[in-house]
């Protein structure tokens, strides 16, 4: 793994999933961490979001490792509160290296039917609260002539996916956004980049409405069916993608070392991807 020894990531959706497992990697290989979380209900996502106690769960994990970590309670919504997260990880740690823009939600819904309510908060929080992210980051990072930006899209960014033509939008925006990016922030030396995980090991996708969606014949799935599915689904032998494997990805774009890698989408998600053009 990349060494991040006195660099500083700010990770949102740290309290649990994967941007837990991003911190706890930044710190195994050097980096102290700023968490960002939002410890409270978005109105149309049924299942349970992280908890500032899963958050700060996340911080011991971090500070036993003997790295230093910044538990900041902020919604991505809000670019004022994004704005405060960075002056507020800058005051105690001296500078912003590396942004993972993991934070995301996701529900399934027809679009015919979908409520107002469901669509907004999945491009509030899923696209503007990754635009948010960056827009608070990037002036400090360009005065500084570094940074690494990470975004987490999706496989829904690959193809069409019935139930979730908010999530897919979102996420395929993601991609576009991340190219201008990479293309505005490159002569000050930051690359912008996009992971785009398979099915992930995750409590996104531990609840009864995946279940239903993924395994639609039956009328209560449980988890055994949907690991039937998604085995099914995966050209290689795995039910998940476990989040260590998505964090390998975003430490390898988040490196020193990958300098020139900046536009681009990798792909986590066992050949899931390789039937596409
Ligand atoms: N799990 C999967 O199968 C899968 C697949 C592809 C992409 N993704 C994407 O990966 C990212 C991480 O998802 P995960 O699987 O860890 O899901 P998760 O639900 O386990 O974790 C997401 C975290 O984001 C936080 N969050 C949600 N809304 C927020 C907001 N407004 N402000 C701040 N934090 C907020 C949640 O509280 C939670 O801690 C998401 O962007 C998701 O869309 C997930």
């Amino acid at each position: 793994m990349p060494n991040f020894t006195r660099r500083i990531a700010l990770v949102t959706g740290a309290a649990h999933g994967q941007g837990r497992e991003h911190a706890i990697q930044f710190a195994k290989n050097g980096a102290d961490v700023i968490l960002v979380d939002v410890p409270k209900p978005v109105d149309s996502v049924p299942y349970p979001l992280g908890t500032s106690a899963e958050l700060r769960e996340t911080a011991s994990a971090v500070e036993g490792l003997e790295r230093k970590a910044l538990v900041v309670e902020a919604d991505v919504r809000s670019i004022d509160a994004m704005r405060a997260v960075v002056a507020d990880g800058i005051a105690a740690f001296g500078h912003i290296d590396i942004l993972a823009a993991n934070a995301g939600v996701v529900t399934y819904h027809q679009l015919v039917d979908m409520d107002d309510q469901a669509w907004q908060d999945t491009i509030d929080v899923n696209l503007t609260g990754v635009a948010n992210s960056i827009r608070a980051v990037l002036p400090h990072m360009m005065e500084r002539k570094y940074g690494r930006i990470v975004v987490t899209s999706s496989q829904a960014a690959r193809r069409g996916v019935p139930n979730l033509s908010h999530y897919a939008a979102s996420k395929w925006a993601l991609i576009g956004l991340v190219k201008a990016v990479a293309l505005e922030a490159a002569p000050y030396m930051i690359t912008c980049n996009a992971v785009l995980p398979g099915a992930v090991n995750t409590p996104m996708m531990h609840h009864d409405e995946v279940y239903k969606v993924f395994v639609p014949e039956k009328d209560a799935p449980g988890l055994e069916d949907m690991e039937a599915r998604l085995t099914q689904m995966n050209p290689m032998p795995t039910i998940w993608v476990e989040p260590t494997d998505i964090s390998h990805e975003v430490l390898h774009l988040a490196a020193e070392e990958s300098r020139f890698i900046s536009g681009c989408t990798v792909d986590v998600a066992a050949a899931y991807n390789a039937n596409l053009p």
